[in-house]
């Protein structure tokens, strides 16, 4: 820190002492208190063993009860851990940050290799202030106890892996070796070999089998018209198919080499859904009903599969930039009927660029996020969440927001309107 800063610094905590109530955090860290959190933002986040991980984003928070004055957010260079096998709330949650070697990603992947008990980060792109890294894996090997160690990877395949840019905001899930990445964009601040602001969209989906650690990159030109896709999100589903089924959903297909926020025409919509074979890469297309979501993007996932053979996909959120409509409503869609529903419940406002993993055996948790309805009239790092430490959880059997984590919840049936559903007299559909 420059000597004017430290001053600066100084004079702005000594006015920022005066305000009454808050605990005073003389620096920036990535996990502050309930009363210093503002907002977080763009994390990603995996669940292993008793342990919640998220990693990368940005924060916003109080620093002698006052705002940085530097910077709108920052971003979150440790790791962080919470303990899933104790109920907690989001007043009493413990945030642990773990030292972090790797350099630092908005809108990364999470890539969970469970045989390992370990993670791997790819894609995403650097804050404004900071060097682009350069591409490289990065693999973060949890210790059972809530904390672990990064370290970084060699490619397989390096010819393949060494002609990947390094994309953000791509979709991302994966089967128990492999991690999948569909489209995303790049520019200058994702990728080092790349120049020029604001970046492009880049087609066709990204595979890494964790076991070989082998790379690819397949065609989505079934997919959409350029293979392209930002803001979406994938969902694999071990349950269908011979290898397992890879679900598209939302986001929106810009024209390759087009900045996809400037050109939002080709928002995807929920009614038609498409479906991946990654081991035979065939494509599959089926058609919904019921209460479908509106088009969006920057929304989060999670599925799971129901008592009764079903398999359900809870989406959260998200935003719709080509009719500027940010979303904090709730839908569920239950294969193989192939129908969506709408939860009742609501809480925490619109939301974007959040993150969503299962906790326990049927409960969805929600972390950070942004409410862009304020980003015109006030700064949306500035806008407080109304979840504490952002987090958020949602049951998904009884299809509502809950007070606080409950470790010792039962295990997930379907919700009740998708059991009602069933019961009414359902006959099975198959794929296009
Ligand atoms: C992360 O590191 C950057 C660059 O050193 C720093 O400016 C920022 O304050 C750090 N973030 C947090 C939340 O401490
Ligand atoms: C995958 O291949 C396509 C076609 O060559 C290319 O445009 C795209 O940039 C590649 N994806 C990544 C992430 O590098
Ligand atoms: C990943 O590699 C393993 C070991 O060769 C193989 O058994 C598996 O099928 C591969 N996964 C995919 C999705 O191709
Ligand atoms: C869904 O999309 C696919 C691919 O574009 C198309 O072949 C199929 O006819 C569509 N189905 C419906 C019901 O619109
Ligand atoms: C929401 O409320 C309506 C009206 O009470 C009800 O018909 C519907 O089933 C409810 N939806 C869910 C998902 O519970
Ligand atoms: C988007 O809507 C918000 C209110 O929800 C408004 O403040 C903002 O100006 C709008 N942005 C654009 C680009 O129209
Ligand atoms: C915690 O999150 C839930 C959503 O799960 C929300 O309804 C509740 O108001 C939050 N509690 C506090 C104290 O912020
Ligand atoms: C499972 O589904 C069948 C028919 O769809 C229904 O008759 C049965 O009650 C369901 N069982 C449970 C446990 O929900």
């Amino acid at each position: 820190m420059q000597w004017a800063f430290f001053w600066l610094a100084l004079a702005v905590g000594l006015h920022g002492a005066e305000l009454a109530g808050r605990s005073l955090d003389s620096r920036q860290v990535d996990n502050p208190s309930v009363t210093n959190f503002i907002r977080r933002s763009y994390a990603a986040a995996t669940v292993l063993g008793d342990y919640v991980y998220f990693d990368g984003g940005e924060i916003s928070q109080y620093i002698n009860g006052l705002r940085d004055s530097q910077f709108d957010s920052r971003p979150v260079n440790n790791t962080i851990s919470i303990n899933v096998a104790q109920s907690w709330t989001n007043s009493s949650v413990v945030l642990r940050s773990i030292d972090k070697s790797a350099p630092t990603f908005d809108n990364q992947a999470i890539w969970t290799d469970i045989s390992s008990n370990s993670f791997y980060i790819w894609g995403g792109r650097a804050w404004f202030g900071i060097d682009v890294p350069l591409d490289q894996i990065w693999r973060f090997d949890t210790d059972g106890n809530g904390g672990g160690s990064w370290t970084t990877e060699s490619p397989g395949s390096p010819t393949v892996f060494d002609n990947l840019i390094r994309p953000a905001e791509g979709a991302f899930a994966n089967s128990k070796d492999t991690g999948f990445w569909m489209g995303g964009y790049a520019g200058s601040w994702s990728d080092p070999s790349l120049s020029g602001y604001p970046g492009v969209s880049v087609p066709n989906i990204v595979s890494f089998n964790m076991t070989t650690k082998l790379w690819s990159n397949d065609s989505a030109l079934a997919f959409t018209q350029f293979g392209t896709d930002v803001g979406g999100a994938v969902d694999f589903i071990q349950s269908f198919g011979p290898n397992g089924i890879l679900l598209l959903l939302g986001g929106g297909a810009g024209v390759v080499g087009a900045y996809q926020i400037n050109d939002p025409a080709g928002m995807l919509d929920f009614n038609n859904l498409t479906f991946y074979d990654p081991v035979f890469k065939e494509w599959y297309w089926q058609a919904t009903t019921g209460n479908v979501p509106p088009s969006r993007q920057s929304f989060c996932t999670v599925g799971l599969p129901g008592p009764n053979h079903t398999y359900e996909i809870f989406i959260f959120g998200g935003i719709n930039l080509q009719f500027n409509i940010s979303y904090g409503d709730i839908y569920v869609l239950s294969l193989p009927g192939f129908v969506w529903f709408q939860a009742n419940s609501t809480s925490g406002g619109p939301r974007t660029s959040h993150t969503c993993v299962i906790v326990g055996k049927r409960q969805m948790l929600s972390i950070g996020g942004s409410d862009q309805t304020h980003a015109a009239t006030m700064d949306s790092w500035l806008f407080p969440d109304p979840w504490k430490q952002g987090l958020g959880i949602f049951d998904m059997t009884e299809m509502k927001w809950s007070a606080g984590y409950d470790a010792n919840a039962d295990s997930y049936d379907s919700p009740k309107v998708v059991r009602d559903w069933y019961n009414a007299g359902f006959v099975p559909v198959t794929c296009d």
